[in-house]
């Protein structure tokens, strides 16, 4: 799991698209040269079983994005972007699922399955009705900007400009208004005069069936509102924001769920602020009312979620327009508690590169609001304060929180502790424990001195990098990308564990000279499979009651005590026979390189499992003591793996 698939990069992914079996794009996916297709836009150079080139998908001078081929994906170690052929036409030509399975098909010459006309039939289907929905929406989204200029619309406006909306604004946001009066039918008879049936407007939304036979026809679901028309990543329209002009009980009344429109998964305005945001800089605030205000004050890179908290979903799109989307919220009581929400999704998503930076605004503002009283350039100067993922965790966790006596303070710790585990990646789960394990420890004791209690709900300012200074994220050391490199593609875990020590004794049963040579480390060596450890201790007292044993020798004696059949599982296996060191008629210098890989190996495996305890320790503890030990044992870590390289890129890597 060295390159972990985070959920957040793969929304899109099969699945939903039964069309293609798994098989077929497992097939499609071999006979595509990933360099050849990536090569096109990106220059690639090769490095060892690799390709290297720099990051298409962000800026940057040396290159961390990576393609391996018989891995069939693309990653790059800088922003995180990874993926499969398919999803690299997605990404980089702006195809569909489908179109670039076809696409690649093509190229392959591979014919696309046949789907049995039932499927087929179904598909189309939906298809169709998709595209009738979808005409729908466009003809309602007409027919509500023709109400906004008629005179019905002046109310609207009159709201508009009181609001300070522009003209072009109108044009451009296509915003509209659905006229009320005594008449509920008016889209409905409008899209009707068109030729759309009525099953359709239901469908899309536009039109609420009433829920008994009363005989009575479906009506408009949005009347006297100002229209918001929602489009998707194509800027196709899928659904509608309505805000009532008065103090109606609900404020804003949205298109329901339907084929077109989930809520959870779109942003207001996400292709267009995607297409303008540049530098990581795209912005999410809360309301309709705010995305439009901020476009024309200059930043026309904001989106807003369609009244929900943010979705891993919605962050997926965010990361993929930038590295560190800027969230704002109002610095009120629920603004917080929406960051405090944004922060939890984010957290199991984070990795090297990908981030989030958080804006507050001063209490009871959103950022129209704000625009409004205080000018564009207010605005600006929020936004280049804007706090890191780390720094606004510190405020809402730790800030306020009162630590006030050893057990408050622990608890607040614990809590800081147990939401730092959500996060998955490695690296960074280490960096932020470190980080917040350093500030914790800064707050100062005397605080629970006696008779020097603050009061509840205050905490002391801690000094240095907690107190309101950004954190410059810590720089993460290169061997990072070239630890992952080594563990490519390998399961880790136990199952790693026994094959790197059933490799070791292969070898040894290979070489026996070997067991002479590194007596030593082989008695004292920690062998975790037990039936693995009989066998190390059996071939030791092979060894040592007869002097210069051979293969044969050893293979006797042991298959006299009964491991015939362990030895034949050991000596058969693909993976062990398709090393060059285990040819018996390898050189004395591939046996001793091979020793050394699978001991530095089995060295970095136990490495990881000490360092994930002492990370565990650390969390509880804070001690000084527990930190130690967690940074010496990542610092051996880093450098057994870096020999491990070093050895690798000499003589072929082990397994
Ligand atoms: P706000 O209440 O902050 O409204 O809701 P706003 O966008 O600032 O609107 P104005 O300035 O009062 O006109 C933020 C967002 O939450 C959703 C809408 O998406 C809105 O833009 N919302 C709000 C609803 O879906 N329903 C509601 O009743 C209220
Ligand atoms: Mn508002």
């Amino acid at each position: 799991m060295a390159y972990r698939r985070n959920p957040a990069t793969d929304i899109e992914t099969n699945g939903k698209n039964m069309r293609f079996s798994p098989r077929f794009l497992d097939e499609l996916r071999e006979r595509i040269s990933l360099a050849d297709l990536v090569g096109r836009r990106v220059k690639l150079q090769r490095a060892g079983r690799e390709w290297k080139g720099l990051c298409p998908f962000h800026q940057e001078k040396t290159p961390s994005f990576h393609v391996v081929e018989d891995k069939n994906f693309y990653h790059c170690f800088g922003c995180g972007a990874h993926g499969d052929a398919i999803r690299w036409l997605e990404e980089t030509e702006g195809m569909s699922f489908p179109e670039a399975v076809e696409e690649l098909a093509r190229h392959a010459g591979m014919p696309l399955p046949k789907r049995d006309p039932e499927t087929a039939r179904r598909e189309r289907d939906a298809e169709d009705h998709r595209g009738r929905l979808l005409a729908a929406m466009e003809a309602a989204t007409r027919f509500y900007q023709q109400q906004l200029g008629s005179s019905e619309g002046a109310s609207a406006r009159d709201y508009l400009k009181a609001r300070g909306v522009t003209a072009e604004s109108v044009l451009e946001f296509r915003l509209g208004f659905a006229p009320g009066g005594a008449r509920r039918d008016r889209l409905a008879a409008a899209l009707a005069a068109q030729g759309f049936d009525t099953d359709t407007l239901v469908d899309a939304g536009l039109l609420i069936r009433p829920r008994k036979a009363e005989g009575r026809a479906p009506f408009d679901r949005f009347r006297e509102r100002l229209i918001f028309p929602i489009g998707d990543a194509r800027g196709r329209i899928i659904a509608f924001g309505g805000r009532a002009l008065d103090d109606h009980p609900a404020k804003y009344l949205n298109s329901p769920e339907t084929p077109l429109f989930h809520k959870g998964e779109g942003l207001y305005r996400y292709r267009e602020a995607r297409a303008a945001a540049r530098d990581g800089n795209i912005l999410v605030v809360e309301g309709y009312m705010d995305v439009i205000a901020l476009a024309q004050a200059g930043f026309p890179q904001a989106v807003a979620p369609l009244g929900t908290a943010l979705s891993e979903a919605q962050l997926a799109l965010l990361w993929r327009a930038a590295a560190e989307p800027l969230l704002c919220f109002d610095g009120d009581a629920a603004g917080l508690k929406a960051a405090d929400r944004a922060i939890e999704r984010a957290l199991p998503l984070l990795a090297a590169g990908r981030s989030l930076r958080f804006v507050l605004l001063p209490g009871g503002m959103d950022p129209d609001d704000l625009i409004r009283r205080e000018g564009a350039n207010a605005f600006a100067r929020l936004i280049e304060s804007a706090l890191p993922l780390i720094d606004m965790l510190w405020r809402l966790m730790v800030e306020n929180a009162d630590t006030s006596t050893p057990e408050r303070r622990a608890a607040v710790e614990q809590a800081v502790f147990t939401r730092l585990r959500t996060i998955a990646d490695e690296r960074l789960r280490e960096l932020y424990f470190r980080e917040m394990g350093a500030r914790l420890r800064r707050i100062g004791r005397s605080s629970w001195v006696a008779g020097r209690q603050k009061p509840a709900g205050r905490a002391p300012r801690p000094r240095g990098h907690g107190a309101g200074r950004p954190w410059r994220a810590t720089e993460v050391p290169r061997s990072r990308g070239r630890l992952l490199e080594t563990r490519l593609g390998r399961s880790k875990g136990p199952g790693e564990r026994r094959h790197a020590e059933e490799l070791c004794l292969a070898l040894v049963l290979q070489h026996p000279q070997l067991a002479e040579r590194h007596f030593e480390k082989l008695t004292t060596m920690v062998i975790g499979d037990p039936a693995l450890d009989s066998l190390r201790t059996e071939i030791l007292s092979a060894m040592g009651s007869t002097p210069d044993l051979d293969r044969e020798g050893l293979r006797a004696h042991l298959k006299e005590r009964g491991h015939d059949g362990a030895i034949r599982r050991l000596m058969h296996s693909d993976v062990i026979r398709s090393l060059r060191f285990m040819n018996a008629s390898a050189s004395e210098q591939e046996v001793e390189r091979g020793w050394r890989q699978v001991i530095a190996r089995l060295r970095c495996l136990a490495l990881e499992e000490e360092l994930k305890e002492a990370e565990e320790r650390y969390g509880r503890e804070l001690s000084d003591s527990a930190l130690d030990r967690l940074l010496a044992l990542r610092e051996e870590m880093e450098r057994a793996y870096a020999a491990l390289l070093e050895d690798e890129d000499h003589g072929g890597r082990v397994a």
